[in-house]
């Protein structure tokens, strides 16, 4: 069984104008609470949107995805650089020569890392990635854990939804009958699950800020202040359950690692 903590969306911003929470203060609390968990995550999977796009560069955000305290496994979203993510995660990863996606094992189980932002922006596959994802599945004898940033679903509402994933009638027809055994995305903001290709499928909250809902679209979708979370998912042949962790105040078990991260932190700003 491979026990996978989802973060998603941390939008690390590097002018300090972040609309509500610190998203580097939640990352490094996430880290803190997976690391003293009783059953320590196998892995990260940071689906995407890791800095915001009003940012320069990967600079300040690779010195905090270094302190995690367990394998992290970096995805592409919405807002991140396509050719500054591929020089800065060069070597964390193995990815496709014409997009972000990637393989990995973590445990017994297989991640497929499948980049959905297309050359244009918009959400979807192409069929460089179809053939290239078609090929890995095609391979595939383990339980697979298919990652995204777009979630491949309709969501019901309208912000998500329009314009909706390309080619997402190709995609559920590669996934259905397949390994894969589980769907994570993230770009929502919000914590959504559905059954997509016969797979539990969902998406994560947060680490950055959140996003408002309409199922109408009457209301366009505006960032608001929730609480950060991450999603913790055991998967295995007889395990298919995930939990969501809200990140609130530190407790007195993890005050002791949290300083260490302060200090590690504070250390890293201090090297420009
Ligand atoms: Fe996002």
């Amino acid at each position: 069984m491979a026990l996978v903590a989802q973060l998603s969306d941390p939008h690390l911003r590097d002018d300090g104008a972040d609309p509500f929470h610190d998203p580097a203060e939640a990352l490094l609390l996430a880290f803190t609470q997976i690391a003293t968990m009783d059953a320590k995550p196998d892995a990260i999977v940071l689906t995407g949107d890791i800095i915001d796009r009003s940012a320069k560069g990967y600079a300040h955000a690779l010195p905090l995805l270094r302190q995690a305290p367990v394998p992290l496994w970096p995805m592409p979203g919405n807002h991140d650089d396509p050719v500054g993510f591929r020089i800065a995660f060069d070597g964390w990863a193995d990815f496709a020569s014409d997009h972000l996606s990637y393989i990995a094992q973590i445990d017994d189980v297989q991640l497929i890392a499948l980049d959905s932002t297309l050359p244009n922006g918009c959400p979807g596959v192409d069929w460089s990635r179809l053939n290239w994802l078609e090929g890995i599945i095609g391979h595939s004898q383990r339980p697979s854990l298919l990652a995204l940033h777009h979630p491949p679903f309709a969501t019901g509402a309208p912000h998500l939804d329009n314009p909706g994933f390309q080619n997402a009638d190709a995609l559920l027809h590669l996934v259905k009958g397949s390994q894969v055994c589980r769907v994570i995305a993230g770009h929502s903001h919000r914590a959504i699950q559905t059954i997509w290709g016969g797979c539990l499928s969902s998406t994560a909250s947060a680490i950055g800020h959140g996003l408002s809902l309409s199922l109408c679209g009457t209301q366009r979708h505006k960032p608001v202040q929730m609480a950060p979370a991450f999603d913790l998912h055991a998967i295995g042949p007889e395990d298919l359950v995930s939990h969501q962790i809200t990140l609130g105040p530190e407790s007195e078990e993890t005050a002791p690692i949290r300083s260490a991260y302060q200090g590690n932190d504070r250390q890293v700003v201090s090297e420009g």
